[in-house]
């Protein structure tokens, strides 16, 4: 049966197994619309969660997925990480008539590879950095380009490097060794070419926005926090923590940054390449305005778990609109409170970690008034008690009608959260307090 009528129940297949998907799941159980959510793999948290059953499925396998979804019975499938998509997950589950949410393949290249978005961008006119190919052969010619440019410079992996295959390189000892490193497999066939970048200048931000083909909805901006230590120290992660909306960015920088998410949709459209999910741009709010840092052909994370909990229009119908084209018809609307997400961490994090730990005090977190904890690496033990089982394990999420209401609930949860080793940066959120909320 296929979701087209508004009074259908949906049975939602939602593939990954992170915060981010805990956060989607959670928000598709509180629907009306859905009967039932199945998570591949999901973890501690999906399985908590009303309505929801973890499976076990090869989510890369575009064959595999759209058998499962045929075999019983998925009305919609929505796809989390970026890797299914790329692997064409999407195009095969569309090929059945099942709606889903999320890219084809081709459109996913935005992410899966950095030449693919600059070449996009420059036929587009899309502002982003200045930047030059190079293949493993061409090392030669790369090394002169960098000599050129000198630093501080960009090497980027052209292929998805779990967010690991970005140097922003101050020196140029850096800058080779980077190069080096990605032309001698660091990050397997990803490095077989490299982009080589002008570094730009300025605070990043991020606006997400639902394109269903040519109608774009823009979500509220927010800024990620990468590094892994305090005042932005330390190696880069997936994420440490997260806030939204950015008081820096006014109405006009926001609506630039809207308007070029439209101009994409449209550039995507006019190259006949159509696009059903979530586009998220990452900016550089440079002295020149701002400039595109990256695609991702998904919902962000940790950025999800920030955005999602201040919807108060329904998920499915929202996720369903989209994978169906007709977002033109779902009027969203939004709470007007400020969110900041903070990550805790297993010890170790973003090096290797040890997991198997208990974790307490998830209850008492969540009975904080606009508090929200969701799961990332845990899963359950036979008695049901959530155990870490990643680098990093929980989000926990704080709405108030001010920053420093956000910040004082965020961290007042996270201290009630215990597991060994457990980690978090302390800061999440105070950058939001240096600007205006407008
Ligand atoms: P990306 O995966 O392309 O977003 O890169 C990861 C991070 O590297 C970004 O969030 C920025 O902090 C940084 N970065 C990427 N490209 C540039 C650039 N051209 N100039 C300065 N920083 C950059
Ligand atoms: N938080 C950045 C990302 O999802 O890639």
């Amino acid at each position: 049966m296929s979701a087209d009528t508004s009074t259908d129940l949906l049975k939602v297949l939602v593939l990954g197994g992170g915060g981010r998907e805990h956060a989607i799941v959670h928000a598709l159980a509180a629907s009306d619309r859905v009967a039932a959510i199945e998570v591949a793999p999901g973890n501690g948290g999906s399985a908590g969660e009303p309505k929801t059953t973890n499976i076990t499925l090869d989510g890369e396998d575009p064959a595999a997925v759209a058998h499962y979804v045929q075999s019983n019975a998925i009305d919609l499938l929505v796809i989390g990480p970026e890797a299914p998509l790329v692997a064409g997950v999407a195009d095969a589950v569309r090929a059945i008539g099942i709606p889903v949410f999320g890219p084809n393949g081709e459109a996913a290249q935005l992410e899966g590879s950095k030449q693919f978005s600059k070449d996009f961008m420059t036929r587009n006119a899309i502002p982003t950095a200045a930047y030059h190919v190079f293949s493993a052969d061409e090392r030669t010619e790369a090394l002169a380009k960098l000599d050129e440019m000198g630093a501080p410079v960009v090497i980027k992996a052209d292929g998805l490097a779990a967010g690991k295959g970005v140097t922003v390189a101050s020196t140029m000892e850096e800058a080779r060794a980077a190069l080096s490193e990605c032309f001698e497999g660091r990050f397997g066939t990803a490095g077989d070419k490299l982009v080589i970048e002008e570094c730009l200048v300025g605070p990043e931000c991020s606006v997400l926005c639902f394109v269903d083909g040519s109608t774009v909805v823009p979500l509220a901006p927010s800024q990620d926090h990468k590094r892994v230590g305090e005042g932005d120290s330390g190696p880069n992660t997936g994420g440490m923590g997260v806030y939204s909306p950015v008081p820096l960015v006014d109405d006009a920088t926001y609506q630039d940054m809207v308007d070029t998410m439209q101009r994409v949709a449209d550039a995507l459209v006019a190259e006949g390449i159509e696009y059903r999910g979530v586009l998220y741009g990452g900016f550089m709010l440079t002295d020149d305005g701002p400039q595109v840092l990256e695609f991702n052909v998904r919902f962000g994370d940790p950025e999800t778990q920030v955005l999602l909990p201040r919807l108060r229009s329904d998920l499915a119908e929202v996720l369903l609109a989209t994978a169906l084209g007709s977002l033109d018809q779902v009027e969203l609307s939004w709470d007007d409170l400020a969110g900041v997400s903070v990550v805790i961490a297993s010890g170790g994090y973003p090096d290797s970690c040890e997991t198997g730990f208990p974790i307490t005090g998830i209850e008492a977190a969540n009975e904080l008034d606009g508090v929200t904890v969701y799961h990332a690496g845990t899963k359950r033990n036979g008695d049901g008690i959530p155990l870490t089982s990643g680098g990093r394990v929980l989000n926990v999420t704080a709405l108030a009608p001010t920053f420093e209401e956000a910040i004082q609930r965020a961290y007042e949860a996270v201290d009630r959260i215990h597991f060994e080793g457990a980690f978090s940066r302390r800061d999440i959120g105070l950058r939001a307090l240096e600007g205006s909320y407008t």
